[in-house]
């Protein structure tokens, strides 16, 4: 088949947006007349954020790193937006490719959408409805306008079709992340962190906190481990902590409320799902592992107020605590005493980029 060549440029920026893109290169590699190309714009830099996680993932190396580092919503924003647009103006993609929610995905789309380039948005569709939460303002932005979205659950079809993107734009593909935990959890083992981590497999809590909401206001933060450490005077937590938590707990003086936890630094993608895979419990604010916990049939706390992952709640094993100490432990004990669903969601069945290149390849080719 003599096709003409097209070009998919996909972006990466911070941590939760790697495993997500992995599978997708993975499955479009060898299709005929595809040319990919990675922009990673190093919103994520520290080698435990960031590269470490191309390594394991088996991402190719980027082929353009835009090295925009940290700084305010405003700055990074635009900074992706500034090195980003020169990178459409020589690549001239075809079509361009964000993941999930983060700055560098909307800066992304806004660039692409005003040069005219198709995008194409996987993890559309996902509402907190709450727009303290500086992801829903990139989610609602990123799925405005892209063209092509591709939906986890059934719930972001329905919150776009409400927001009025056209039905036909829509395509419900199921959770590309789950296609990565599933490759990788054989290799996910306790004796890989072994030197970190003193551990018993299916005893332990495992804790990770880092939504501004939750760690940048003292009152809240303090809260939060208050309920932690009584949980850590009964069974093992292990806290692999981001470098925004760490920050926080120097400075607001809340090392007291860890003397029992296991602190690690960010862990590697396959180090993580060790720890994950073998837990009790998680207690997280983050969105991926909401989901990875229903994935593995592991009981999992979320420490805020609501959800854009609903589905998790509905059908599989998360319950929103909140971020009160009393609200946090009788979450805990709940979940210690009930019957866990072993329930997935539909199409979260590690096949999900296979359907999304067929969705690609469809819009490319017709
Ligand atoms: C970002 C995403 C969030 C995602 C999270 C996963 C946005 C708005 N937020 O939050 O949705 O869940 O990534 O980790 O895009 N820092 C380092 N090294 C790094 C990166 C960050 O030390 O490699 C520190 C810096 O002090 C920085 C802070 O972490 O100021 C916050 O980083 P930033 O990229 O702004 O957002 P995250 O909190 O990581």
């Amino acid at each position: 088949m003599n096709r003409p060549q097209k070009t998919v440029l996909h972006v990466v920026g911070a941590r939760p947006n790697y495993m997500k893109i992995a599978p997708l290169m993975d499955a479009l590699n060898g299709v005929p007349g595809i040319r990919q190309i990675l922009v990673n714009t190093g919103q994520h830099y520290d080698e435990a954020m960031a590269k470490g996680f191309i390594r394991e993932l088996s991402l190719p190396m980027p082929d353009r790193d835009l090295e925009v580092g940290s700084a305010s919503h405003a700055v990074q924003t635009g900074n992706v937006m500034i090195r980003f647009e020169q990178v459409c103006l020589e690549e001239r993609p075809d079509l361009v490719v964000v993941v999930g929610d983060v700055n560098s995905t909307m800066a992304a789309t806004l660039v692409a959408a005003k040069l005219l380039i198709p995008v194409a948005h996987v993890e559309a569709g996902l509402r907190s409805f709450d727009r303290m939460m500086p992801e829903e303002i990139n989610r609602i932005v990123t799925d405005r306008l892209a063209d092509i979205l591709l939906t986890p659950s059934p719930d972001g079809n329905e919150n776009l079709l409400k927001e009025g993107v056209p039905a036909e734009r829509i395509h419900l593909v199921g959770n590309i992340m789950i296609d990565t935990l599933f490759r990788h959890l054989p290799l996910a083992t306790l004796d890989r962190v072994a030197d970190r981590v003193r551990v018993t497999g299916g005893q332990y809590a495992v804790l990770t906190l880092h939504r501004p909401s939750n760690v940048d206001v003292p009152d809240t933060f303090r809260g939060i481990l208050s309920a932690i450490a009584t949980i850590a005077a009964e069974r093992p937590v292990v806290f692999p902590v981001h470098p925004r938590t760490q920050a926080c707990v120097k400075e607001f003086g809340l090392e007291e409320f860890l003397k029992d936890v296991q602190v690690t630094g960010p862990l590697g993608y396959i180090d993580f799902l060790s720890l994950t895979s073998h837990a009790a419990i998680m207690l997280t604010d983050s969105g991926g592992l909401q989901e990875e916990s229903t994935a593995l049939g592991i009981p999992c706390l979320t420490l805020r107020e609501n959800t854009e992952r609903p589905i998790t709640v509905t059908q599989g094993t998360n319950t929103i605590v909140g971020t009160e100490t009393g609200r946090i432990l009788a979450g805990y004990r709940a979940a210690m005493r009930g019957d866990v669903s072993k329930a997935r969601p539909d199409l979260w069945d590690g096949q999900t980029a296979k359907r999304i290149a067929a969705v690609l390849q469809r819009y490319l080719f017709g």
